[in-house]
């Protein structure tokens, strides 16, 4: 298969550099023989210190948002380069707890995604559906808008992970089917394949994120469309590494 699998935790608002150091060398051992690539996106203050938890590791070090602006007047904003300096390669946009408690709207995910691009990291840009969105049948409706303004100016949509997280199972402990999460994400590859072209949205990774765990990642991994996960929860223990060997 052309597409690596990509398994990535958002560790959130959690974690100190002191935990955070113990379960990345908890999880480094665990995870070192992994097909797919692995990644831990941490809180901003954390990255310096849980880079070098992970050095001698196969564990990407991301983040968790970033500015578009190189720099000025954005308190409590982070930049391309504060992240570069540290070696960030993958940086979570647009995440459902950003757009549902920090204002972000699809027209600021798509500046952010385009400045990740720009500064030659990979945007994790996330999109997903309300349970009110799927149970009044507007999922693919909303899906659909959320990609052609989030991807909107994107040169190469190849160099994008797109996680599709339906907000309402994240963190609620109510995974999508594997058959739902599989549709969905077809879906979501037929239109970027609209969008950009049919033979590019083959090579865009997309991962199912939300409430996915050590038990439910092998359904979820083997849908032909799945490519990875975008892990919140099981990412703060060693599950993190199960799931990150959900082949073995
Ligand atoms: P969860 O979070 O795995 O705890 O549901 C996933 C996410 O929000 O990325």
């Amino acid at each position: 298969m052309e597409r690596k699998p990509f398994i990535a935790g958002n560790w959130k608002m959690n974690m100190t550099a002191e935990s955070g150091a113990a379960l990345i060398k908890e999880l480094a051992p665990l995870v070192k023989d992994a097909d797919c690539d692995v990644a831990l996106c941490v809180p901003a203050i954390l990255i310096p210190a849980m880079t070098e938890a992970a050095k001698d590791s196969n564990i990407a070090i991301g983040a968790q948002n970033m500015h578009w602006e190189p720099k000025g007047a954005y308190t409590g904003e982070i930049s391309a380069d504060m992240l570069k300096e540290y070696g960030v390669k993958y940086v979570i946009i647009g995440h459902s707890e950003r757009r549902q408690y920090f204002g972000e709207t699809d027209e600021t995910v798509n500046k952010r995604t385009r400045a990740v691009l720009a500064a030659g990291m990979t945007p994790i840009m996330c999109v997903g559906e309300t349970l009110e969105e799927r149970e009044g049948g507007l999922t693919e409706k909303v899906l659909a808008k959320q990609l052609e303004t989030d991807l909107a100016g994107v040169e190469d949509v190849t160099k994008v992970v797109i996680a599709y997280e339906p907000v309402w199972a994240i963190g609620t402990g109510r995974t999508a089917t594997d058959e739902q999460a599989q549709e969905t994400i077809a879906f979501i590859r037929k239109k970027i394949g609209e969008l950009f072209c049919p033979k590019c949205a083959e090579k865009v990774v997309i991962q199912y994120g939300g409430s996915m765990n050590a038990g439910n990642c092998k359904g979820l991994m083997a849908q032909p469309d799945i490519d990875g996960g975008l892990i919140g929860g099981a990412s703060l223990k060693t599950d993190f590494a199960t799931i990150v060997n959900y082949n073995k």
